[in-house]
């Protein structure tokens, strides 16, 4: 049995207001929105509650889907670098970046690629190996935990002023679609990670990932067991179509946020995954923060069958 957790979008908030010139770009419209309405959302006191659930649940990995920060600034990574490190090592904590940690270009290394310990190691394939794991270029990158692996995608990049869109580019995709094979012949649970959900947003298309299609072209080509995402800060159940059955797509609510016009109070999902009778099962427990916003308890779950890849 193996415990996976999913939590992402934390927003962390208390960080200190930037200088002007910090702010003469797209972030001067990510800081009103802070400012007007997301401070009131993404509360600290929700976070830490669920943190300290997550460590009386002791999963044996922990993956994090993307908007660690919000308007990409220095002050903000550096926070951000702090608070994974108080989670848990780089061995048991996976984390892909979202559009707000790219919010507007800055260089990787001081931004998304503090984090790139919780995104490689030495069990990793994939584009690149080892010490060259080095920039947006080399997503996917795999890691490997037993017969799960770990595939870990970026669909963040710098987009305009208004836009909360995604890409991730023919070549991640070609890559993607490649590891996925590869990872599908030995029979291993493959779990992908991307921020933005591989759906069109019909309401919102400022909001979509750009390559939706040929997202899902790939996955239904080679295969998955799993695909996590976060950016709706919705809880969600999709499927892609494959040739042995469906992917189950699932999304999850901000971490740290509590209830606000559509979107769902803050939750975390642990996955309880073993080999079943031709496949796997995988047992979900949704966990959500309580009315009191101090502390987080069960509201859910169900159990999903996943067939074998070959
Ligand atoms: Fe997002």
């Amino acid at each position: 049995l193996f415990t996976l957790a999913h939590l992402s979008d934390p927003h962390l908030a208390g960080w200190p207001l930037p200088g002007l010139r910090a702010i003469l770009n797209k972030r001067a419209f990510g800081l009103l929105s802070w400012q007007l309405r997301r401070r009131r959302i993404h509360l600290t006191g929700v976070l830490n509650a669920l943190i300290d659930d997550l460590r009386e649940a002791g999963p044996d990995h922990t993956v994090i889907t993307g908007d660690i920060v919000n308007i990409s600034l220095p002050a903000e990574f550096e926070r951000a670098t702090r608070w994974l490190g108080a989670i848990g090592t780089s061995e048991a904590l996976t984390v892909i970046p979202g559009n707000h940690d790219a919010y507007i270009d800055l260089p990787w290394d001081s931004t998304i690629g503090r984090w790139r310990k919780y995104m490689h190691d030495e069990s990793s394939t994939g584009a690149a190996t080892g010490q060259t794991f080095g920039g947006p270029n080399d997503f996917p990158f795999v890691r490997r935990r037993g017969h799960i692996a770990i595939v870990g995608t970026s669909s963040a990049c710098s987009m305009p002023i208004g836009s909360a869109g995604g890409r991730l580019g023919e070549a991640q995709i070609d890559q993607l679609r490649q590891c996925l094979a590869e990872l599908g012949r030995e029979n291993l649970f493959r779990v992908v990670l991307i921020h933005h959900p591989p759906f069109e947003d019909h309401k919102h298309r400022r909001k979509e990932l750009e390559d939706v299609v040929k997202l899902r072209a790939a996955i239904a080509i080679s295969g998955a067991e799993l695909v996590l995402h976060g950016h709706t800060h919705r809880s969600s159940l999709n499927r892609i179509a494959v040739p042995t059955g469906a992917v189950p797509v699932i999304g999850v609510a901000s971490a740290s946020a509590r209830a606000w016009g559509d979107k769902d109070p803050a939750r975390y999902h642990l996955y309880r995954i073993q080999p079943a009778d031709n496949g796997w099962q995988v047992d979900v427990e949704v966990r959500s923060v309580t009315d009191t916003l101090d502390r987080f308890k069960r509201s859910g779950g169900f159990r999903l069958g996943v067939p074998l890849a070959a």
